[in-house]
């Protein structure tokens, strides 16, 4: 049995949820009466334009519907709202790679996102409901540029800058946006990268509808300006108005599109909502952070995931607290950085990912020690299963073995944490997420809901719905409800299935074991193998090709190819080629690690490839599964020597 951490006495005794008597309480509250539960929240936590009629919609199910006819605007909740108390408080503060710091307050947080909301209406004709991709190294602007479309009513869709033109492209032609924000670039590395010219290329062809580029400057480098297109941020914003009345927005209102990978085909336009998404922000950081009114919370996220939109963004805003956001990579310039950062910004919650802290670990075991990180109450780590060796190290070293760490498990799909344990009431077992937080039905059952028994894996599904659940595909409503309510059942209705596989102990204890389909996970980020083998099918030196996961040390998972040739390349050149395919197409996060040339694929008769004995393979282990199914067997003992280098 593994290692109990209980919370810290002295942290317990101030945090909202102080044990969990109050915890398992809370749990009987949303027994009792569901909505009742969620309509105190909601009447409790967000400061409506007008009231809802209805808590929750279930005639349309699996399109649920929350806060039925209520009006807001989530801005106002972020920033409007605050200025009576908080108007001087630093609501970002954002840090340079080279050092460099901006503190933007709430009211002139409130001013730029009116200049910016402004200029979206008056010189681009931007209104209510039209899509907006952003695609924005890390800098204030980013925050101010979802803000503003918040305020309108836009629709914004952030698009990591780490993905390539093809990948930009997709995306606006699906969201058919009509404006792109970018910058000229930033600085990675201590050197200036840019963007600019990868929107230049997304937008060579098919992006009709995307009728302007706004671009702000950052590191002031050469970029090309197409006339009549193109405008300089920088230039237009100081001639804007600000102040701007807030678009009323129904509860239901999009706020987002965010495109993630599913395990077929093209990326998918996860749709947020705008009341139950912002309530939802709002609680999860109140109960999973425990943040306090002078408390600095730091997600290290970069704004192109879920995870910096709720938990830089939205989240840390809608509660008044001082977020911070920092434009560059942890090593610079050494693996100190953000121990440093902790203890000039005297940071008090502190939430990356496992691959970062493994990283951190291996490259700078010793830098922790050089700072002094005692401001730091709670950790918080999300994206991929931490392993104990990690865990330990953040909890005895970065954590001096007096902050809880909270293993928060959710998806892009669900807005914010569903599963996580609280910090002043949850004694934690490494490696495990703990319990749903209360209000969520987290439940690991097998298709027909019946519960798993305890230490075996099942299907982990959420099967009631909750306010910041994700509402539809962008576009594609019958992709939604059967990649999401198409495979798990309770009492006959269907339920929403993760996609994750997992565990409970003895004591109720959920461990996420990975994904149940072929998504993959590099460094807290998923990746669809249909994707990245679709792209790599493309090469003419290709005939076949499979990708699985290989367990790797620092991402967590690494892409392995199989790929049965028809030229007579070799290993190497092959591998760069499809790599170079792969920045190309989807941008260097898809990469792949591993490549072994085969002389076929595993397929069953029906030919279907048989994926489970090639992540079998990659992962070094021995075939247990039984290969007389498969078509040609001897293929499979071919490939296995092949992996061995026999
Ligand atoms: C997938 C969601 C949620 C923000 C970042 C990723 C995996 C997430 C955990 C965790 C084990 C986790 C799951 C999930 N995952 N958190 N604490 N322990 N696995 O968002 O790109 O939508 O990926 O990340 O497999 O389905 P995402």
């Amino acid at each position: 049995m593994s290692k109990v951490f209980e919370p810290n006495r002295e942290f317990s005794k101030n945090a909202r949820i102080k044990n969990m008597c109050e915890f398992k309480e809370i749990g009987h509250e949303v027994d009792d009466d569901y909505e009742a539960y969620w309509d105190k929240l909601a009447k409790e936590k967000i400061d409506w334009f007008e009231p809802y009629n209805k808590v929750l919609d279930e005639s349309d199910a699996p399109f649920y519907k929350w806060f039925i006819d209520g009006k807001l605007n989530v801005t106002h909740q972020c920033i409007g709202r605050h200025l009576k108390t908080r108007k001087n408080k630093a609501a970002i503060i954002w840090e340079g790679e080279d050092g460099s710091r901006r503190i933007i307050t709430y009211l002139l947080l409130y001013y730029r996102v009116n200049r910016l909301a402004n200029l979206l209406k008056n010189k681009f004709g931007i209104k209510k409901g039209d899509r907006v991709v952003l695609y924005m190294p890390m800098i204030p602007e980013a925050a101010f540029a979802m803000l503003a479309c918040a305020k309108i009513g836009a629709i914004h869709s952030v698009v990591f800058g780490g993905f390539s033109a093809e990948a930009l492209r997709d995306r606006i032609i699906d969201a058919r946006a009509k404006l792109v924000i970018t910058a000229d670039g930033a600085y990675r590395r201590g050197t200036p990268y840019l963007l600019k010219p990868i929107v230049d290329t997304a937008l060579e062809s098919g992006c009709e509808c995307c009728e302007n580029v706004l671009v702000v400057k950052r590191n002031f480098e050469d970029i090309d300006m197409v006339e009549g297109r193109d405008h300089i941020y920088n230039d237009l914003i100081k001639h804007e108005s600000q102040h701007c009345e807030a678009e009323v927005m129904d509860s239901e209102d999009p706020l987002f599109l965010l495109y993630t990978s599913g395990s077929t085909g093209k990326p998918k336009g996860v749709q947020h909502s705008s009341a139950g998404y912002i309530l939802w922000a709002q609680y999860t950081m109140e109960n999973v952070f425990d943040v306090k009114e002078n408390d600095t919370f730091w997600c290290t996220a970069d704004v192109g995931w879920i995870t910096g939109h709720t938990y830089i963004v939205y989240g840390p805003l809608a509660m008044g607290a001082t977020t911070i956001m920092y434009e560059g990579v942890p090593l610079y310039p050494d693996a100190g950085r953000w121990w440093n950062m902790i203890e000039e910004l005297r940071i008090n919650q502190f939430y990356t990912a496992p691959t970062a802290i493994r990283l951190l670990h291996k490259v700078g075991a010793e830098q922790p020690g050089k700072y002094d990180l005692s401001s730091l109450k709670v950790l918080g780590t999300v994206g991929e299963p931490i392993n104990p060796d990690a865990w330990m190290w953040y909890y005895d070293v970065i954590g001096g073995g007096r902050c809880s760490i909270v293993d928060t498990w959710w998806q892009t799909e669900t807005g914010g944490h569903m599963i996580s344990p609280l910090p002043g009431a949850t004694p934690i077992k490494p490696g495990s997420a703990t319990f749903p937080l209360p209000g969520i039905k987290a439940e690991i059952i097998d298709e027909e809901g019946n519960p798993t028994p305890v230490g075996e894996k099942g299907l982990l599904c959420i099967t009631k719905p909750w306010p910041s659940m994700i509402r539809t595909i962008w576009g594609d409503p019958e992709r939604f409800k059967k990649s999401y309510f198409g495979d798990c059942k309770k009492d006959g209705k269907p339920v929403y299935f993760s996609g994750d596989g997992a565990m409970y102990d003895e004591d109720g204890y959920i461990t996420i074991t990975g994904r149940t389909d072929d998504v993959i996970n590099v460094s807290g980020h998923r990746l669809g193998t249909a994707e990245v083998e679709n792209v790599v099918a493309h090469d003419e030196n290709v005939a076949e090709v499979a990708i699985v996961g290989k367990p790797d040390d620092i991402k967590g998972e690494s892409l392995f190819a199989y790929i049965v040739t028809k030229t007579d390349i070799d290993v190497d050149s092959l591998k760069k080629v499809v790599n170079q395919l792969i920045v190309k197409d989807i941008g260097p996060i898809a990469k792949i690690d591993g490549l072994l040339l085969v002389p076929g694929l595993p397929k069953t008769r029906s030919g279907k490839v048989m994926r489970r004995l090639l992540r079998t393979i990659a992962k070094g282990e021995d075939i247990t599964q039984d290969i007389s199914t498969l078509e040609d067997p001897s293929i499979i003992i071919k490939i296995e020597k092949l992996f061995k280098g026999e």
